[in-house]
């Protein structure tokens, strides 16, 4: 099948190209773009490790891959065979400049100069600067070369600052694609749809109508296999520095000039850079944390972070901030920005709270409206209404959700975030990544969080695996005046 949307040819060069990210996404990713017709035929996939794979040996982890991660129904033998003929391997170590360079390079020179070259960069990202200074030592950045950087860039401002210097000497700004995955999520961008899309929704969407936006992102997982990654991050650096942030920005963001990737990312820096500093005193009373201990989710007992680790950290599995943006149209609404671990349910939502009515005869009797947006699972839109309960005779009320599933016109599961990145990157539409201001404005924010929280000026509290968060984040949002929407109520 040749889809209409079918990108250029293209070399895509994965470092990292034996770890997890890549078998279970890109790979898979690629592949599934290949099936709806958007990769021409002589596109290429190089995967390159420290690993001492032969090509072949390479192919059949990519093919096990495939076998894991690709749901049955889009499973098809001639075309996975198709796709692993356009996979290569190279043993490199990416950091040395003496390793086997000069067969990725006569590797990428039988192709054309203008051929788009995509270099993944699927690696820790203290590794980005060295990969960069080789690659471009042994002449392999092009005009039409790109790079993409993988999460987290940096643990604060200045490690951060320091890998964008160190890929920047190489690749200029327009090459550098630092990639969000929930951007890349459909029901993400469904955001930017719903409040620009609907003049109805645009009327309302500011301070005079709004009350609150409660954005949550709450997964029944633990740390799995990446302790020592997480333990040294944490919720806030892993989840709410970026995923929940650009989730805040598109949420309260002007309405860009246009969708070209300039003005929608000045659009979200805008909102970055205006909002209010939480720091000194404030960090107490606007922030909460929390480690989960022992409890079960299902049927399963669940053993405590703290279990898991084996030994003792300070590392939160839970955070919480209350974000105020100070423009005119957000005059002091909260955004609760909220993520954990070990929840009783996986669910990641934007709950938009509207305000009582004003002057309404039925103002002291109707419940409050609420637009909640299903980022996942389940994806799709609820709106709470009020409607007359019929078995009354007097006006009393009942919430009537009007809902609709976010799904595709013509029935095709939605696609997953990284394989819709991957191929923007080969389009050259960087809309969806995250420019170097943005990475730097959110860290500007949570930094002073960061910092309190390492010094323990803020208590660690405790909840249950399995569990919706620590009960004091009950009293942390009635302070003013809200409360957790139903399905992580406390
Ligand atoms: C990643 C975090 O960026 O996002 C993980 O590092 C987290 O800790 C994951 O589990 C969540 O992504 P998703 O798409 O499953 O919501």
């Amino acid at each position: 099948m040749v889809g209409s949307q079918q990108t250029a040819p293209f070399d895509y060069i994965i470092f990292g190209a034996t770890g997890d990210l890549t078998m279970r996404k890109l790979i898979p990713g690629l592949y599934n773009q290949l099936r709806i017709g958007h990769i021409p035929k002589d596109a290429r996939i190089i995967g390159t490790a420290r690993s001492h794979h032969t090509r072949e040996e390479f192919i059949e982890l990519a093919h096990q891959a495939l076998d894991r991660f690709i749901p049955e129904v889009n499973k098809d033998e001639a075309i996975i065979c198709e796709f692993l003929k356009k996979i290569d391997y190279v043993v490199l170590d990416g950091t040395k400049s003496d390793s086997n360079w000069k067969e990725l390079g006569s590797k990428l020179n039988k192709a054309p100069d203008d051929r788009v070259r995509v270099f993944y960069y699927s690696t820790a990202p203290h590794l980005f600067g060295s990969i960069s200074k080789n690659l471009s030592e042994h002449k392999l950045i092009t005009k039409e070369s790109r790079v993409v950087l993988e999460k987290p860039i940096g643990t604060d401002s200045a490690s951060a600052n320091e890998i964008n210097e160190s890929v920047s000497r190489y690749f200029s700004e327009h090459q550098i694609y630092r990639i969000d995955h929930y951007l890349g999520k459909e029901t993400v961008q469904d955001i930017t749809a719903i409040r620009f899309a609907n003049p109805f929704m645009g009327a309302v969407w500011s301070h005079e109508y709004i009350q609150s936006i409660q954005i949550t992102a709450a997964e029944t997982v633990g740390v799995e296999g990446r302790a020592s990654y997480y333990d040294t991050s944490g919720a806030l650096r892993d989840m709410i520095q970026n995923h929940l942030l650009q989730i805040l920005s598109l949420c309260a963001m002007e309405a860009p000039n246009s969708l070209e990737a300039d003005d929608v990312r000045n659009a979200k820096v805008a909102v970055l850079k205006a909002l209010r500093p939480i720091k000194g005193e404030s960090i107490r009373n606007e922030t909460m944390r929390a480690q989960y201990t022992k409890g079960g989710i299902g049927d399963q007992p669940v053993p405590g972070y703290l279990e898991e680790l084996g030994h003792d950290s300070n590392t939160e599995t839970y955070a919480l901030m209350r974000a105020y943006v100070d423009t005119p149209r957000w005059k002091d609404v909260p955004f609760y920005l909220r993520t954990l671990k070990r929840s009783t349910v996986k669910v990641s939502e934007v709950v938009v709270t509207f305000k009582p009515s004003a002057n309404g005869v039925f103002k002291h009797r109707a419940g409050l409206n609420k637009l909640v947006i299903r980022l996942q699972p389940n994806e799709g839109l609820e709106l709470f209404l009020n409607a007359k309960d019929p078995s009354s005779p007097i006006f009393s009320f009942q919430q009537l959700p009007l809902s609709g599933k976010f799904a595709t016109v013509d029935g095709s599961p939605i696609p997953d975030s990284y394989e819709r990145l991957m191929l923007d990157v080969v389009r050259d539409d960087p809309t969806l990544f995250i420019r170097r201001d943005e990475v730097e404005a959110a860290w500007a924010w949570v930094e002073p969080t960061l910092q309190a929280w390492a010094e323990d000026k803020v208590p660690m509290e405790h909840y249950a695996a399995g569990s919706r968060g620590p009960i004091a984040a009950k009293t942390f949002i009635a302070k003013t005046g809200d409360e957790w929407h139903e399905n992580m109520k406390l």
